[in-house]
Formats: C-alpha cells, structure tokens, sequence
C-alpha cells in the first residue's frame, strides 16, 4: 500500500477509535459480586497487577515525550485522546473493583527509568529516534496483546464462576477497548518497517535494543514486578505453555526483526523473559515457605 494511504488508514483507525470507545465511566459499572472470597483468591493478584498496569499510563504517556520528542498529529491524538483516557478509567475500575474484594488500592510506579531517560537524550538526534519509535510500537503492540489475553482469561473464569455482573460491566467493556490499541501499535511498526524508515544498521541496533530491553507488561525491569508477573502467568494458567504464549505476545516483532531467522517462530528473548518471571516467582515462594 502506497505510503499516504497507509498513514491515512492509522489516524482513520484513531479516530474511529476515540468515537466508537469513549472512556467507560465509573457509574456504568455493576459492582455486584456473588463469592468475593472466590474471585479474589482465584483473580485478586491478577486484578491488583492490570489495575497498577493500566494506573501507570500517566507514567507512560511521559515515557512517551520523553522517546518521542518529535511526536506527530495521529500519535499524539492516539495517546491524548483514545489512549490515555481509556487506560486510565480501566485502573480506576479495577482498582475499586479490588478494593470491593477487600484488597489494597493498587500502588502505581510513577518514576521514568535511567534507560528510557538516556535513550531520550539520544534520540533528539533523528537516526536515533526513528529506532526508539520502532521500539515504542514494538513495546504497544506486545504489551496491548497481553493485556488482551488477560482480559480473556479472566472473562472466561468468571463466567464459570457465575460472575456476570463484573464479567459483563468490567471485564468485557475493558477488553473491547484493548484490541483497538494493539492495532494501532502493530498498524505503526508494520508501516515504518514497510516505509523502509530505518536503514539495515538501524534495524540492528533496534534487534539488540529489544534482546537487552524486552520487559513483560509491568515488569518495569524491576524483579519483585517480574515476580508478581509469574503469579499471574500462574494463576491465568500461562504457564502451563509458555512458548506458545510468546508466540502470541512475540508476533509482531517476530515478522517485523526476525523474518529472516530460520526456525525461529517468536524471539527467544520473550520466552527468557517469561520464564525468568516464573521462576522468581517460584522462587519466592519457597523463600516464604521454608521446608
Ligand atoms: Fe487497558
Ligand atoms: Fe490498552
């Protein structure tokens, strides 16, 4: 597709998506549950890890000036407009939501990370910020389609569990919004890599950015995140196929960097990440329960 109309087709998708998903207002919500007990111990952990996720897009829309200080008219209507406004309703409402299960508000991590704030010095020079650009769609599409996954199975378990009052007027509201920005991310990073925008030594650097940087949703490089990211693998059931699970959160960049690399089906660098979570996790877990 010619370059302009597929930059046409991404602020058509922003904008469609600012009318068709307004920010779910707190009031819409019915906060009815049949076994608070159950949801909590079954989801409570997952619940109080989305809910700090989705509070900490203020720090991401930051992160954002901070990467991006050349930002465009369709990136920054998406995060101004459609992103930032969603996001935020979605920690607000899960943060009640667990606060209803008799569990602490959620502690959002509001501080920009050393590595983002030098990667911003850097990218005031251009070859630089079209790199971090790449990444920062990269980073959306990834993040976004976790995000996806989790909403389902947490739907899923729900219904089985005859929530439907919080499975219908949170889970699934929340979940119709996330699509729409995973698409957008992968619209973005699919359009620079077509677009030809980064030159081959570019292209490298970002492969080698993303094999020292990946982070799993909320980990923020911090190890007692990833450790609460490997219960939540846990609880969801991830863990049971991890690879298969970073074939999924992989897919993008996997066309996008690594087409090249024979029998390669997702970045090993995801599935690392991943199982370094879990065994924090499991490992945490016997330091609290000594044999
Ligand atoms: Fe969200
Ligand atoms: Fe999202």
């Amino acid at each position: 597709m010619p370059r302009q109309d597929t930059h046409a087709k991404i602020a058509e998708h922003v904008q469609r998506l600012g009318e068709l998903h307004p920010p779910i207002p707190l009031s819409s919500v019915d906060r009815t549950i049949e076994d608070p007990a159950a949801v909590k111990a079954r989801f409570g952990h997952t619940i109080d890890y989305l809910a700090r996720v989705e509070l900490e897009v203020d720090r991401n829309v930051l992160e954002l000036l901070v990467l991006l200080p050349d930002v465009d008219d369709t990136n920054k209507t998406f995060y101004s407009d459609v992103w930032q406004p969603q996001e935020i309703q979605h920690g607000l409402i899960l943060d009640r939501l667990q606060t209803d299960l008799g569990r602490e508000p959620a502690m959002p991590h509001m501080d920009v990370s050393f590595k983002i704030k030098i990667l911003g010095a850097l990218a005031n020079l251009k070859p630089i910020q079209d790199i971090a650009k790449l990444m920062y769609f990269l980073t959306g599409a990834s993040t976004e389609r976790q995000a996806v996954l989790a909403y389902n199975h947490i739907s899923a378990g729900l219904k089985v569990m005859g929530e439907t009052a919080i499975a219908e007027t949170i889970i699934n509201p929340i979940k119709q919004q996330e699509p729409g920005h995973f698409a957008f991310y992968n619209m973005s990073a699919s359009a620079m890599v077509a677009d030809k925008v980064l030159k081959p030594w570019q292209l490298f650097l970002t492969r080698v950015l993303r094999e020292k940087s990946y982070g799993l949703v909320g980990t923020n490089s911090r190890d007692e995140f990833k450790a609460d990211m490997g219960r939540v693998a846990h609880d969801l059931g991830i863990d049971a196929d991890l690879e298969g699970y970073a074939r999924e959160i992989g897919r993008v960049e996997q066309r996008l960097l690594w087409a090249d690399k024979q029998g390669m089906t997702f970045p090993p660098y995801i599935l690392k990440a991943l199982r370094e979570s879990v065994d924090l996790y499991r490992e945490r877990g016997l330091a609290s329960h000594p044999v």
